[in-house]
């Protein structure tokens, strides 16, 4: 199978205040890890252990203080600011547990949004949008603003949202914190659905349970990995 990340003893400090009164915080200590197109892996941890500093490095959120990042078979360990923006807005698409939408913005509208940024013309994005919207399942609500929206409903349009670049890799930071028990399970089947059509999904939760969905469980504690294993319960 072809890589997509290769992760070298990555290190992550954060510096806190100035000068002599700076402290600085380590939150990784040298992680390393490989994935391959078309994996599905949970990264899971208690609430602190470093998850979200985690995905913000794969998704060029924000940069490693020390180790090797490379990804599509690029070294991008030393990208500068707009190198990592056109690549986090080219290859990744993102799935955040408050949607993260644009209020007072209509469903097909926030997803046509990453491809107004793209220079895609109208019909284009239109067109992209709605596709993106029937895929997961919401046909009858193009229309439709995000407080006429359920929770469930809502993260489907991040979902479509994240979907519409046709991006490498698909992270999810938790993406079923805000959702009720019944959509919670809606979004994690759709998650299935979407890496058996071949989608590489890197989904980051505190909770074992929603972890059990991945094909692949890597259990995270004090910004080191304490565990790599293949889900022995997966089922496609
Ligand atoms: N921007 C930041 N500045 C300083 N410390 C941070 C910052 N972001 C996260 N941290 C610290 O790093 C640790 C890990 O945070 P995070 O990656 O958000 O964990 P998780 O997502 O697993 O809950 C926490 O102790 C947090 O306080
Ligand atoms: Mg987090």
């Amino acid at each position: 199978m072809e890589s997509l990340i290769q992760l070298n003893n990555i290190e992550k400090s954060y510096v806190m205040g100035e000068g002599e009164r700076s402290v600085t915080t380590q939150v990784l200590h040298g992680v390393s890890l490989n994935i391959n197109q078309g994996e599905f892996v949970a990264i899971v941890g208690q609430s602190g252990s470093g998850k979200s500093t985690l995905m913000h490095i794969l998704g060029f959120l924000d940069t490693a203080t020390r180790g090797a990042y490379q990804f599509d078979n690029r070294d991008v360990t030393n990208y500068d600011e707009d190198e990592l923006a056109d690549i986090r807005s080219r290859k990744v698409g993102f799935v955040f547990q408050a949607f993260n939408l644009l209020p007072r913005t209509t469903a097909l509208d926030n997803v046509r949004l990453p491809l107004v940024y793209q220079g895609v013309g109208m019909g284009e994005q239109k067109e992209r949008a709605t596709e993106a919207l029937i895929r997961v399942g919401l046909e009858n609500r193009l229309t439709h603003k995000p407080n006429e929206l359920s929770g469930g409903q809502q993260q489907r349009v991040a979902i479509a949202r994240a979907l519409i670049t046709n991006p490498l890799l698909i992270l999810a930071d938790e993406p079923t914190g805000n959702l009720d028990s019944k959509s919670a399970d809606e979004i994690i089947e759709l998650f299935r659905k979407l890496n058996g059509e071949g989608r590489t999904i890197v989904l980051v939760t505190h909770s074992l349970e929603v972890a059990q969905i991945a094909k692949r469980i890597i259990t995270i504690k004090d910004g080191q990995i304490l565990s790599d294993h293949i889900n022995e319960s997966w089922k496609s």
